[in-house]
Order: C-alpha cells, then sequence, then structure tokens
C-alpha cells in the first residue's frame, strides 16, 4: 500500500503573517472551515502569543473544526506554550507547535545562546508542552543552515522529551532539491530514535525551490508537508499546496504516494484566499492561474481539440474548476440555482441561499448570460459577518470629459441615513471622498485594483481595496456590474472591517 503523505497547511500562520495577507477572526474561520473541506490534515490557525486577537482567533477555528488537528505555534517560551494550549485546548485534536533556531547564525545573532543551551531549552520547552498536549510538533528553525550534527542531536533529545512530529524547516529558502534529500537522507539514518515520530518539512520560496524541495522530501521518505494556499508567506512566499498536491496526484507512478486532500476542493480554496486577502495570484501560476488550462497557440489548440491529453496533464475538473458556461438567466428558478450551487460545492444555509438567490436574481436582470464564475463570485462575496455599519443606499454621479466629477453618496448607518457631496478626481475619487466625509475617520487608501469576473462588455467588476489605518491593512472587496458600485461597495467593506476592528481592540484594552 502507498504511504500517506499529511498536509500540514500553515496558510492561517506563515502565510497570514505575510504582508497583505492578514485576516480577521470571521474570515480566518471562513477560511479554516474551507481547509476542512480540502481535507487538509492539520490547519496551523496562528500563533496565539502575537496578540490576544491572534489567540481567540485560533480557539474558534479550534472549537469549529472537527475533522483535521488544530495547531497553534508557540516559540520555546513558557508563555508561548501556556498562550498555545489556552488557544488549541477545545479543539477535537489539538497540537503545540513549539520552535527554536538551530544555525549558528541564528543562535548567535538573534538568540544569543549557545548551542548547549540551544538543546537545553528545546528539550525544557517539549516537556512543558507536553504537560498540556500528547501532539507535540517541534520544529528546528533554519535547520537547513544548522550544523546537520548538531541538528541531529537536537532532534534526537527532544524526540527523547516527547515531541510526535519533527520538522525540518528550510527557513530562509536557501536549500537545493539533492542537498536537502542528503540532509533527510541522513536524518533518517543518523538519528536513532526518528522511527517514533511524523518527520515534516516546511519550504520557502526565495529560491523558487520551495515545491521541488517538499517534493525531494517526500522522495527521501518525511511524511508531513506543510505548504499554503497560492503559496502565500513571508518573503517569497512557502511551499505551494495545490502544486505539492497535484505533483504527488499527476504523477504518482512516480511518487508512490497519497495524500487524503479532495484535489476537486483545490480551485474554490484557492479563490477563497484570494477573496478575502485581495491577493490574487499571477496568471500562469501553477494549478490555480487563470490561464493554467488556457491554450492559446493554434497547434496547442488543434491538438487539445483531437485529444485533451496531448497538452493536459490534468482536467480543469479535478482542481474543482467550473468551466465557465452559460448555466442560468432571469427566468431560472430557486431550485435551478440551488441545483447549481450543489453542483459547484457549496452548501449554504437557508438564510446564505436567501441572500445568494436574491443577489443572483438582480444580476440576472442585469446581465444576460450568468456563468458559474458570476455565481462563485457571487457566493464568495459574504461579508463574514462583519457588522455593517455603513451600507450603500444609492449614489448619483455626474462626470465626464469636460466638467469636474461629483459625486452624491447616500449610506444607511447603524442610527440614521447620512449623506455627503463632494468633487473628485475622477467619479470614484469623488465617491471615496463623499464617504470619507461621512465616516470622518482618518485613513489612507493603499490599494485599488479592479477585475472582471467573467468575460463580455457586461461581466461583473469585482474591485479590492485595501485601506490603511496605524500600520495596518483592512481589504474590501466589492461586486457589481457597475464598477463604481463596486468600487464604492469595496470601500465600505474595507471600512466597515476597519471600524469593526477598532471596537473590539478597544473592547480588549478595556477587558486588559
Ligand atoms: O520558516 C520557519 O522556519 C517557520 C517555523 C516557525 C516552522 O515558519
Ligand atoms: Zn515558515
Amino acid at each position: 500500500m502507498a504511504a500517506v503523505i499529511k498536509i500540514f497547511d500553515t496558510t492561517l500562520r506563515d502565510g497570514e503573517q505575510s504582508p497583505g495577507c492578514s485576516m480577521n477572526l470571521q474570515e480566518k474561520l471562513e477560511m479554516a472551515k474551507q481547509l476542512e473541506r480540502l481535507r487538509v490534515d492539520t490547519i496551523e490557525a496562528g500563533f496565539a502569543a502575537a496578540s490576544p486577537g491572534d489567540l481567540l482567533a485560533i480557539q474558534a477555528v479550534a472549537r469549529e473544526i472537527q475533522d483535521c488537528q488544530v495547531a497553534s505555534l508557540a516559540r520555546a517560551l513558557t508563555k508561548d506554550i501556556d498562550a498555545a494550549w489556552e488557544a488549541v485546548r477545545e479543539a477535537a485534536s489539538p497540537r503545540i507547535h513549539t520552535f527554536i533556531a538551530t544555525s549558528d547564525i541564528h543562535m548567535q545573532y538573534k538568540l544569543r545562546k549557545s548551542p548547549e543551551q540551544v538543546l537545553e531549552q528545546a528539550v525544557e520547552m517539549v516537556k512543558y508542552a507536553k504537560k498540556y498536549c500528547s501532539d507535540v510538533q517541534f520544529s528546528a528553525e533554519d535547520a537547513t543552515r544548522s550544523n546537520p550534527e548538531f541538528l541531529y542531536r537536537v532532534i534526537e533529545a527532544v524526540i527523547k522529551a516527547g515531541a510526535t512530529v519533527i520538522n525540518i524547516p528550510d527557513t530562509v529558502g536557501y536549500i537545493t532539491p539533492w542537498e536537502f534529500t542528503d540532509l533527510i537522507t541522513n536524518l533518517f539514518e543518523k538519528v536513532p530514535n526518528i522511527d517514533q515520530v511524523d518527520v515534516a518539512v516546511h519550504c520557502h520560496n526565495d529560491l523558487g525551490l520551495a515545491v521541488a524541495n517538499s517534493l525531494a522530501a517526500v522522495g527521501a521518505g518525511v511524511n508531513q508537508i506543510e505548504c499554503t494556499i497560492n503559496g502565500i508567506g513571508e518573503r517569497a512566499g512557502n511551499a505551494a499546496l495545490e502544486e505539492i498536491v497535484m505533483g504527488l496526484v499527476v504523477r504518482r507512478d512516480f511518487y508512490n504516494v497519497d495524500t487524503k486532500i479532495d484535489t476537486t476542493q483545490i480551485y474554490r480554496t484557492s479563490r477563497l484566499l484570494s477573496s478575502i486577502t485581495g491577493v490574487t495570484v499571477q496568471p500562469n501560476k501553477a494549478i490555480v492561474g487563470a490561464n493554467a488550462f488556457a491554450h492559446e497557440s493554434g497547434i496547442h489548440q488543434h491538438g487539445v481539440l483531437a485529444n485533451k491529453s496531448t497538452y493536459e496533464i490534468m482536467t480543469p475538473a479535478s482542481i474543482g474548476l467550473a468551466e465557465n458556461k452559460m448555466v442560468l438567466g432571469k427566468h431560472s428558478g430557486r431550485h435551478a440555482f440551488e441545483d447549481r450551487l450543489i453542483s459547484l460545492g457549496y452548501e449554504l444555509t437557508k438564510e446564505q441561499l436567501d441572500t445568494a438567490f436574491e443577489q443572483f436574481k438582480r444580476l440576472a436582470d442585469k446581465k444576460k448570460v450568468v456563468t458559474d464564475l458570476d455565481i462563485e463570485a457571487l457566493v464568495q462575496q459574504k461579508t463574514f459577518n462583519i457588522p455593517e455599519t455603513y451600507r450603500l443606499k444609492r449614489f448619483v454621479i455626474n462626470s465626464g470629459s469636460t466638467i469636474t466629477a461629483t459625486a452624491t453618496v447616500y449610506l444607511e448607518t447603524l442610527e440614521f441615513p447620512k449623506e455627503a457631496v463632494s468633487t473628485g478626481d475622477g467619479p470614484i475619487d469623488a465617491a471615496f471622498k463623499a464617504i470619507d466625509q461621512i465616516v470622518g475617520i482618518e485613513f489612507e487608501l493603499d490599494t485599488f485594483t479592479i477585475n472582471a469576473v467573467s468575460e463580455g462588455k457586461d461581466a461583473q467588476g469585482e474591485v479590492i481595496v485595501k485601506i490603511a489605518k496605524d500600520g495596518k491593512l483592512y481589504t474590501g472587496r466589492g461586486l457589481s456590474t457597475d464598477i463604481i458600485e463596486s468600487s464604492i461597495k469595496a470601500y465600505l467593506n474595507a471600512i466597515n472591517k476597519m471600524l469593526d476592528e477598532l471596537r473590539y481592540t478597544k473592547r480588549i484594552d478595556a477587558d486588559d
């Protein structure tokens, strides 16, 4: 029987801490539920000691998720391990993941400790974590630049102390697949108790080798891979889950291993992450990029028409990619809509379905052809339970090439409706300035992007807005066939998230 490689997803921890990818509690929860549908083995839900907000988000994930292990990261320090346990203790299957650096560079300049002190701290902290949790993962940070003999000594000692999973991170994306194969092979040979634990790798992509290194490690015998959706993560990112998993699936003849992943959930997971963070994937990104299954050249198109396998090594359906076909129109009923959602893999509550169906009807009125991509965009347009402090009621724009753009924006608020008028450098600027007058809080517009969800002149425009306040970014998303409306909605969505967090932070401060 083929070995099963465990997939440890760190999108919500290593991914989330990268620039522009931060998520609030509701968004993390939504993402975690999708990772559960994808059937990852472990969800690393965050770094509990980072802030009270991080701890609460991990707790929420731990309470909700039933079918995956939920892990929290902790430095090899008692206070971090206490926080990690507090965060995951209610999980169906909790894990504490503790780490300390083992390379000379990190020990000397970052930790200012001798190798012997690091070894002792690693052992003590694994024992400490073990008092709380039977499942303790230990990572030797910067393992690939560590002295291998010292690394093997630390690993042998932490296994004796009770570690159940040993992780070998390529923290700075430095190693080559050949060197990694040797390092892991030697690890299995030189650490006498290594057969008592799972062995994992965690690769960063600084030289573009994260996936190659992870797959090389599978060849050398590891049974857990750490990765993130869309490869998000520190600097150049982490190994991309979708590339590793599809690599193992498509070349099963070579690797001879399986995973538990439901690959038909890959595309949806990738889209959800992009829509939450506003960080889109490049069009030519392997597996989930917009062009990953597009055949442009005449020769390729001819081949694919004759037989798909000429240029396609996997099918779009295998990653759950819906064909962009006309599915429903304005005469379609609720039943047909629900059926289509189910076949796209979405199970909505009655309340969510009511909202989605109402939005679909409005869209079908404006747009002749409603595609699967439109429907997916609608469903992913949820507000993730963010209180809508401000909601767009209506707007009027007066703009043209020879006049100054003017916007009148009318918003519903939690108290009473408010209206403002502003001029601006174009209609969107004018509308944003009118909203700024109503909101009355200082913040900066950081990013504004617009993309068509599907093809055609009447395509829905998806706008992603990021606003910055006190060094934090808030991402908003808006969808409409009218790009000014989608811009206003995205702006308001980002503002509502910011206000929710400001209120929430005050609550935490008051509780402290
Ligand atoms: O890259 C790294 O070394 C890490 C560890 C904390 C696992 O993220
Ligand atoms: Zn990392």
